[in-house]
């Protein structure tokens, strides 16, 4: 057998200490598939002392870990520290310009550096990895770039994030509301203690802009990504959407379109109304889950578990394999100086059915307000509840929700201005699309 690939590990948490789990457990296979061994031969965190589960004592320890970046005993530095800047960045940096493969989980990085990354793989003919970065354990990035390479991706769509997917199905089954809920999910570790990332939809937006690079063959753009989280979603919207056949998912989407014959691309992830009869509807708990529609295959849809120190790894190592038999497909599947840099899609053009759901004040000629403004702008109504009002408190608005029949987004936008600053309105509305 030839020469063993041999690693560096910067960050021993929960990927770094299962990617040292997985290559202990299934070494042997592992290295038949590979065609060498894949050793570890460094480490670097922050604790030296601390129990990690695994015997970090036979690897070399570097207390910087941009020291790893220059080890000659390694070829591949796998980076599972996190954060977008920082030392992340900076051992990604060296670790590159100094001729070495990188192989990371960190999709903050990518989603904000990727460009400059792969050019940096490029130019110095390196393999730069990231697909534990993109829906954990799920081979999305692989099948896509590789399995699915011959097509044209015309949208691709998917619940990205499993603290909000778990947030939401947890709202669906127990009736509770998104505040009581998040705070469970933190006490069994599904959400972290600061969760904005995750619930505010930045988490999933990152990934967005990853995969939509990958797949329409553009350059990264996540500052284009229009993000909503759902903190704002209530009980009441998760029994309206079950009143009308949905279910409520965090959905990340990216499509192409055409604006006087130029290419524009569309990135929005925000809370969607998905009808029961679709795919995504049946993606429970902390589960994640792509769809891609490609002009030849079809639809594929990529399911399975988005993080964990199992999943994660599996992703990581599956980067080694790739890198010992010497797979060096370009990061983004094509070369970076092929990748088009696309304005964003003006999402007005989009047609939509959308839910809106209002809060407003409990008096006479509200209603008459909001359906005037949807008449103003061109919105046709589909159909409008009232949620009663609690009989304890008179004061207490009240939700009216609407589902408008399929019409361009800009109608629906033009109807939210008209309604903008009235008083009686409590707060802006909540406004979610149908999808299936
Ligand atoms: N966890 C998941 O399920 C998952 C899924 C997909 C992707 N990811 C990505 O994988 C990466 C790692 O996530 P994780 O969950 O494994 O994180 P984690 O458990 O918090 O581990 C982070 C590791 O980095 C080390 N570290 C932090 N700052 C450091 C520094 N300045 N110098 C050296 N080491 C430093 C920590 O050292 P100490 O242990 O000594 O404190 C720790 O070992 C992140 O980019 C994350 O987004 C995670």
């Amino acid at each position: 057998m030839t020469q063993p690939l041999r690693i560096a590990l910067a960050g021993l948490g929960t990927v770094g200490a299962g990617v040292i789990r997985l290559l202990e457990t299934n070494g042997a296979l592992i290295a038949a598939r590979a065609g060498r061994r894949i050793e570890v031969v460094a480490v670097s965190a922050r604790n030296r002392s601390k129990d990690r589960g695994v015997d970090c004592t036979r690897f070399a320890w570097d207390d910087d870990m941009t020291a790893l970046a220059s080890r000659d005993d390694v070829d591949v530095v796998v980076e599972l520290v996190g954060g977008s800047d920082g030392p992340a960045l900076a051992l990604a940096r060296k670790t590159l310009s100094g001729g070495k493969h990188l192989v990371t989980a960190n999709k903050a990085m990518i989603a904000h550096h990727g460009m400059e990354l792969a050019a940096l793989a490029d130019s110095h003919g390196l393999a730069l990895k990231f697909e534990a970065a993109v829906a954990g354990g799920i081979p999305v990035l692989k099948g896509l770039g590789e399995g699915a390479a011959a097509n044209k991706i015309e949208r691709l769509y998917g619940i990205l994030n499993g603290t909000c997917n778990y947030i939401l199905t947890q709202m669906e089954s127990t009736g509770a509301d998104f505040g009581g809920v998040l705070k469970e999910a933190q006490a069994l570790g599904y959400a972290e203690a600061d969760p904005t990332f995750d619930v505010e939809g930045v988490d999933a937006a990152h990934k967005l802009a990853i995969l939509a690079a990958l797949a329409f063959g553009t350059e990264v753009d996540f500052g284009s990504v229009d993000i909503s989280g759902i903190s704002r979603i209530r009980a009441a919207d998760i029994a309206q959407a079950d009143a009308l056949g949905h279910v409520i998912r965090l959905v990340g989407m990216a499509e192409e379109q055409l604006e006087g014959g130029e290419r524009r691309l569309f990135q929005r992830v925000q809370p969607v109304l998905v009808a029961k009869s679709h795919p995504l509807a049946a993606v429970d708990g902390p589960t994640n889950a792509v769809v891609a529609e490609g002009n030849f295959v079809g639809r594929l849809l990529f399911q399975g578990r988005g993080a964990g120190d199992g999943p994660t790894a599996s992703a990581v190592v599956a980067d080694l394999i790739d890198i010992a038999r010497g797979n060096n497909t370009a990061p983004f599947s094509l070369p970076v100086g092929m990748l088009e840099a696309v304005a964003p899609a003006d999402p007005g053009h989009r047609r939509v059915r959308a839910y809106m759901r209002f809060t407003v004040a409990d008096r006479p000629g509200v209603l008459a307000e909001i359906t005037a403004a949807m008449r103003d702008a061109g919105v046709s109504i589909e159909s409008m509840i009232q949620h009663g009002r609690p009989e304890d408190d008179s004061l207490e608005p009240v939700l009216v929700a609407i589902v408008s029949h399929e019409g361009p987004e800009s109608a629906i936008t033009a109807a939210l201005a008209l309604l903008e600053g009235s008083p009686s309105l409590a707060e802006p509305p909540l406004v979610m699309p149908l999808l299936g």
